[in-house]
């Protein structure tokens, strides 16, 4: 399909309804504990590392200090492990007292004071997966209660000892009881992971009436493997995943892990590319407090940050796999605009990747170029071969204007624009 008839096909996909609490419209940014931090509740022997209020106090300084708030990175997310063991005498959870001192309202109010938002974490069934108390459907409407009490901005519902059935009851019935609070909360529901993420198990559809984002996947883990095992699987099953996703509504492949310790440069490159292609939420699990500035600089790109965030809310898709290990993805954007990634499997040497925008079905024109992770531009007629070096496991990803219409009128005007013209016949090595 000619890459012009898809951005005019998506006009319909964005008429999808999405859930009604006007959440979302972009995917969501912020800090989420799990993947780094786990359910580490020993403050005694690791009072930095524990699952406390602190350590999320300390992220939203974080945050709110060095840059990351003002690109979007605005969520500050609890995961497992937050609770007591114990309801209170009303039914109502509540924060380990401990590690939790002030309460989770205060905690919400600290992120607010400094223009964050504060997310917390729930599971169905009778226990959450960590083994603290569960959502039992009883418990959902006082959960959603207390949660919406606490002036919590969103909610992951997870769904460990939970079966099936009382998945497909209680995703809706807590999208509804959420509504009910009259309190807008983000929900991030985990269903499709449980039930395989692919349909007819998942209903696609119905997911984005009840939830703002969901995971569809396994959990990601500090390693390569991890990484291209869900990039694997994401692609492979683009054509089910990739119309799920618009404004409001999101895949979610879980968190970025660059900035820790099993990716190097280069795959940090590549996760917070594909993410970008994906339309992903960009929730990063690592520690702002000790994080390399090449990791920093990498979260920070502001070029990607602003595909991910492209207002149209479309998905991009794989478009090309070739027997040489170089994969090509490409996003459409706002106002014509597109996203390129060059991805390569190999595991041996930089790779010279050559192609030219019409090979990738980019239609006649002549394209402004922004190389996403070094800054360079340049300008590029469709019919122009390029050359991009390609690093082993690494990215090279392409910001890509509209086509600039031809204007005959420079051409009359003789030399110098004759010397524009061919300019656009150089072919261009990005190195
Ligand atoms: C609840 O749903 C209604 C209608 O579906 C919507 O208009 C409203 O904004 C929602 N409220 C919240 C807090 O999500
Ligand atoms: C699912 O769990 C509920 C509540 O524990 C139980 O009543 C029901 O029998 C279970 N259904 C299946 C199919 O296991
Ligand atoms: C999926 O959900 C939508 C919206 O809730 C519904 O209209 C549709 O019938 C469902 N599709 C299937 C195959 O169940
Ligand atoms: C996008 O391209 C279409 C067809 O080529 C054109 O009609 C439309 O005006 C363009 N939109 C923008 C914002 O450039
Ligand atoms: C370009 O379009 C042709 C014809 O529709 C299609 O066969 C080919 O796969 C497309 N190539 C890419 C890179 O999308």
């Amino acid at each position: 399909m000619h890459f012009s008839l898809l951005v005019f096909a998506c006009v319909l996909c964005g008429s999808t309804l999405a859930l009604n609490n006007g959440l979302m419209r972009t995917p969501p940014m912020g800090w989420l504990a799990w993947e780094r931090f786990r359910c580490d509740i020993d403050c005694q022997n690791d009072p930095k590392n524990c699952i406390s209020e602190n350590l999320f106090m300390d992220m939203a300084d974080r945050l709110s200090e060095d840059g990351w708030r003002e690109l979007g990175y605005v969520y500050i997310n609890i995961d497992d492990c937050w609770s007591s063991m114990e309801r209170d005498e009303n039914g109502r959870l509540q924060p380990d007292p401990k590690r939790f001192p002030g309460g989770i309202h205060k905690l919400a109010r600290y992120m607010h004071d400094r223009g964050l938002k504060l997310g917390i974490y729930g599971d169905m069934g009778t226990h959450t997966c960590g083994g603290y108390p569960g959502t039992t459907l009883d418990k959902i409407q006082i959960d959603a209660q207390t949660f919406a009490d606490w002036e919590v901005d969103m909610f992951k519902f997870d769904g460990c000892y939970s079966n099936a059935t009382e998945q497909e009851q209680g995703y809706p019935l807590m999208s509804k009881a959420l509504n009910a609070t009259g309190r807008p909360i983000g929900y991030s529901c985990s269903w499709p992971a449980y039930v395989g993420g692919l349909p007819p198990k998942v209903n696609y559809t119905q997911l984005g009436e009840i939830c703002n984002l969901w995971r569809n996947y396994d959990d990601i883990q500090d390693s390569w493997d991890s990484v291209l095992n869900i990039i694997d699987w994401f692609f492979d099953n683009q054509d089910a995943l990739q119309p799920a996703a618009g404004p409001g509504r999101w895949n979610d492949p879980d968190m970025l892990i660059i900035g820790d310790f099993g990716l190097s440069l280069d795959q940090s490159r590549s996760q917070m590319a594909l993410w970008s292609i994906m339309a992903a939420p960009l929730f990063m699990s690592n520690d702002l407090r000790t994080i390399s500035s090449g990791a920093q600089s990498i979260l920070q790109n502001k070029i990607a940050i602003g595909i991910n965030q492209d207002a149209m809310g479309m998905a991009g898709r794989r478009i090309l796999k070739e027997k040489s290990g170089i994969e090509v993805f490409w996003r459409p954007l706002s106002n014509n605009a597109s996203a390129l990634v060059f991805f390569s499997r190999r595991t041996d040497m930089p790779y010279r990747y050559t192609s030219s925008l019409r090979q990738l079905n980019f239609t006649t024109g002549s394209y402004k170029i922004i190389d996403v992770f070094t800054g360079k531009m340049a300008s590029l007629k469709d019919s122009t071969d390029f050359v991009v070096s390609v690093n082993p496991s690494g990215v090279v990803m392409w910001y890509v204007s509209a086509p600039a219409r031809m204007n005959l009128n420079h051409l009359r005007r003789g030399q110098e624009a004759h010397r524009v013209a061919e300019e656009n016949f150089i072919p261009y090595v990005f190195l």
